[in-house]
C-alpha cells in the first residue's frame, strides 16, 4: 500500500504529461470497479488484482474481450493502451 502511494505520488507528474499510459488508463477506466489500489470491490464481485494468476498477457485478452461482468475495452482502447495498462496491473499492483 505504501509503495502503491509512492509509486502515484511519482506518476501522478509524468501522467499529466501523458508519460505513463498504463497508469491514466488504469485511474481513468477501471478504478470504478476494481478500486484505486486494485484490491476489488465487493459490490462489482471484482477479483483482487494483487493476487491474480493471470499474465500480462492473459489479462490483456481479458481487457479486450471481457468476460462475464468484465467490459470489452476493444472498442474503448487502443491496443497500445490495453497492453499498458496489463503491464501496469502486473508491475505496479502489488500486495
Ligand atoms: C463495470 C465494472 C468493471 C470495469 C469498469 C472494469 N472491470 Fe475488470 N473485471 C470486472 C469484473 C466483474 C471482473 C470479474 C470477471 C469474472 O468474474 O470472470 C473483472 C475482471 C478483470 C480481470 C481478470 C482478473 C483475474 O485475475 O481473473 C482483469 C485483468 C481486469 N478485470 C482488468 C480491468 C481493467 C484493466 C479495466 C479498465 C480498463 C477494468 N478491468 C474495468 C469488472 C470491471
Amino acid at each position: 500500500m505504501k509503495r502503491l502511494a509512492l509509486v502515484l505520488a511519482l506518476s501522478a507528474p509524468l501522467a499529466a504529461l501523458g508519460g505513463d499510459s498504463g497508469l491514466v488508463v488504469f485511474h481513468g477506466k477501471c478504478t470504478r470497479c476494481h478500486g484505486a489500489d486494485g484490491r476489488g470491490k465487493a459490490i462489482f464481485n471484482t477479483p483482487s488484482m494483487l493476487t491474480s494468476k493471470l499474465t500480462a498477457a492473459e489479462m490483456e485478452q481479458v481487457i479486450a474481450n471481457g468476460r462475464a461482468r468484465m467490459p470489452a475495452f476493444k472498442a474503448k482502447l487502443s491496443a497500445e493502451e490495453i497492453k499498458a495498462v496489463a503491464a501496469f496491473i502486473k508491475a505496479e499492483l502489488k500486495p
